[in-house]
């Protein structure tokens, strides 16, 4: 069976390579991957392989059906949106849609996933149970394609049992997968912070309440919350990445506002932290006549891998590509919608490493030169098929 998905991974490669170079030079942004959609619903007509497109928006939901389908059913996801960048790439795929780039790789996601769907496809006298693939919208924005998907049914009838997705990885050769047992990367909240006080002649503070010395001791007083609140053992950023308010040197203004993200890997402590900066900020606020507006909207949950899963998806990785191919990620404090699936079933988030000796094809994801090793491709493609194959008989 490995030789054969390595035979017709290699067979299809230039025919996935294409297919990655149009979604790569159409990007469309989150919620809006209209023309992506109705490529990759193209192509799976194409394939011969039947899906659901419109599911939350432009999500598309495909079944491939082995003999006895009733036997497990795994689902398999790839994201389809782009970021707000001006690619910087003059590759002859480069964005033909100046300020929006594929530069978190989801165009190689999407593309792997077609390639794997056309292996599992041609193979599918030979193994048991049914793969769902998932093409979801805006990964890149809250609230997330994936809890989307997820509202519109897209795990149900039939529902998988687990669910894997693999990411490119520029961090990483080509050749190289990685895999992180357990929480491996964080929840992601951002937080809107509005000081209202009373503005007025920066001469004459005594008549104002100056919502910028109260911003300034909230910004302090809110890093006690990760310094002697947060357990040490459980990973916590809190970071201010704006501030905004007043007009000139002798003016006191009305208001002042600050954003920021909350970043931890547990679901618990998350809650507990949103309540400490609100009941901080609301404190210090009150305490000196001013009043504060605090936002937290929900962002992604944390992102944990199932040791059981990703301890197996590891080793198939191993016997499939080599046993020094296969490397221990470390955590990330960044997010991924991906973690919504896996508050409902087990799941594994993966990496493909993309870069070419650590040399060329560097520059990081969300970066205007970002791109890949087009190897990874087919390493992409056929890892994906085998692990679902082997998931579906490890019921
Ligand atoms: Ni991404």
């Amino acid at each position: 069976m490995q030789t054969t998905i390595k035979q017709l991974a290699h067979q299809f490669f230039s025919e996935i390579q294409a297919i990655r170079h149009h979604i790569h030079a159409h990007p469309e942004l989150s919620f809006q991957e209209f023309e992506t959609a109705q490529f990759i619903s193209n192509k799976l007509n194409e394939f011969g392989i039947e899906h659901k497109t419109g599911v939350a928006g432009t999500g598309i939901v495909a079944l491939i059906k082995g003999k006895n389908p009733d036997h497990n059913c795994i689902a398999l996801r790839a994201d389809m949106d782009a970021l707000p960048i001006l690619e910087a790439n003059d590759c002859s795929y480069a964005s033909k849609n100046k300020g929006v780039m594929h530069a978190c790789g989801h165009d190689v996601h999407s593309a792997c996933l077609l390639g794997t769907a056309k292996i599992l496809h041609a193979t599918k006298d030979n193994w048991e149970g049914t793969i769902k693939l998932l093409f979801q919208p805006g990964e890149e924005k809250h609230p997330g394609g994936a809890s989307l998907m997820i509202a519109d049914k897209a795990l149900e009838n039939p529902k998988p049992n687990a669910i894997y997705a693999l990411h490119v990885y520029p961090h990483l050769p080509v050749g190289y997968v990685g895999f992180k047992s357990g929480q491996y990367m964080a929840s992601a909240d951002e937080i809107y912070i509005t000081i209202k006080g009373k503005g007025g002649h920066a001469a004459l503070p005594h008549q104002t309440t100056d919502p910028i010395s109260i911003a300034a001791q909230v910004l302090v007083a809110l890093q006690q919350i990760v310094s002697r609140k947060a357990n040490p053992l459980i990973p916590s950023v809190l970071s201010f990445g704006k501030i905004e308010g007043g007009f000139a040197t002798n003016v006191i203004p009305e208001e002042v506002k600050i954003l920021g993200t909350f970043r931890t890997m547990d679901e618990t402590w998350r809650a507990e932290a949103h309540r400490l900066i609100k009941e901080i900020t609301e404190g210090i606020c009150q305490s000196y006549g001013a009043k504060a507006d605090i936002e937290i909207p929900i962002g992604y949950p944390s992102l944990y891998n199932d040791p059981t899963l990703t301890e197996k998806a590891s080793a198939w990785a191993a016997d499939f590509l080599g046993k020094e191919q296969v490397i221990t990620l470390d955590k990330r404090m960044a997010g991924e919608d991906f973690s919504f699936y896996t508050q409902h079933m087990p799941g594994c988030f993966f990496r493909i490493g993309t870069n070419t000796n650590n040399e060329k094809f560097t520059a990081p994801v969300h970066n205007d030169r970002f791109d890949i090793d087009e190897r990874a491709l087919e390493i992409g493609m056929s890892m994906m098929a085998w692990i679902a194959i082997n998931a579906l008989n490890t019921k």
